[in-house]
């Protein structure tokens, strides 16, 4: 179990605390899924889970063990977001083996299949993959390291629909085997297959039901689309206009 108390983030610089007495509980083998506004804290409280920032005052549990940050770096592996961008592999092999040369190709191979891609060459670019097949290739470097808890920021961000579905249908799988904390500003997707869910806002975190949310947004989505029903289209005219003054 991954628990969170009383976590403060405030920076000596900054008026206001960035993340306010934060406190969570995420059991394993569950996912758990924080949605929040641009600017409300999400990538700073990975950070802190992932070792690379301390804390101000609070703490990281796991399994009542309080952790600092060189063992919350051995616990959790952080995908960030577009990870796409900070690969450094000139193969596939390379990049799943970067920091860690004495893995073996039993490890290389189960960690590609976890993700879906055992089909491909280990020897292929890793920016030769289509969009999906590069988030998972950043999911299996992570994987590798059989960390115990893993830590994704907006991992659908950027994806088409049919292959954010499929990230989706890939960490309800994953789930099975590894806890993972989810932080996104766009739930959509995420939602349906969340245990744990939380809004974070202006660095406060609120425990809410997935289910609850879910309903909700299906009830957006409904309105909208009913209001979408009485937007006249242009008339020829209007859209003669629309033409000119592009
Ligand atoms: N070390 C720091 N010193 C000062 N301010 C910081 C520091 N780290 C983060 N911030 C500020 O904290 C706030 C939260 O930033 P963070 O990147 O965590 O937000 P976010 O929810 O991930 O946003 P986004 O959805 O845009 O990625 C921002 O206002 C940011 O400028
Ligand atoms: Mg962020």
């Amino acid at each position: 179990m991954l628990y969170l108390r009383n976590l403060i983030y405030h920076p000596t610089a900054c008026p206001t605390a960035i993340l306010k007495s934060i406190n969570l509980e995420l059991p394993p083998q569950q996912l758990g899924l924080i949605i929040g506004p641009s600017g409300s804290g999400k990538s700073t409280l990975l950070e802190i889970l992932s070792g690379l920032a301390e804390p101000t005052s609070g703490g990281v549990f796991w399994r009542e063990q309080e952790l600092i940050a060189e063992q919350l770096q051995q616990l959790a592996g952080i995908v960030f977001q577009f990870p796409e961008r900070h690969f450094c592999g000139g193969t596939i092999l390379e990049e799943l083996r970067l920091g860690h040369p004495e893995l073996g190709s039993e490890r290389v191979k189960q960690a590609l299949t976890e993700v879906g891609l055992e089909h491909l060459s280990l020897s292929a670019a890793p920016y030769a993959l289509s969009g999906g097949q590069q988030r998972r290739l950043a999911l299996a470097v992570q994987l590798i390291r059989q960390p115990n808890v893993l830590l994704l920021d907006e991992p659908t961000a950027g994806l088409d629909w049919s292959m954010r579905q499929q990230l989706v249908n890939l960490l309800a799988k994953l789930k099975k085997d590894w806890t993972l904390l989810v932080v996104t500003h766009d739930a959509g997707d995420l939602l349906a297959i969340a245990d744990r869910c939380w809004t974070l806002n202006h660095g406060e975190l609120l425990s809410v039901d997935p289910a609850t949310l879910s309903s909700g947004l299906n009830q957006d989505l409904r309105k909208n689309s009913q209001k979408a029903q009485f937007i006249e289209p242009p008339s020829r005219q209007e859209r003669q206009e629309i033409i000119e003054s592009a």
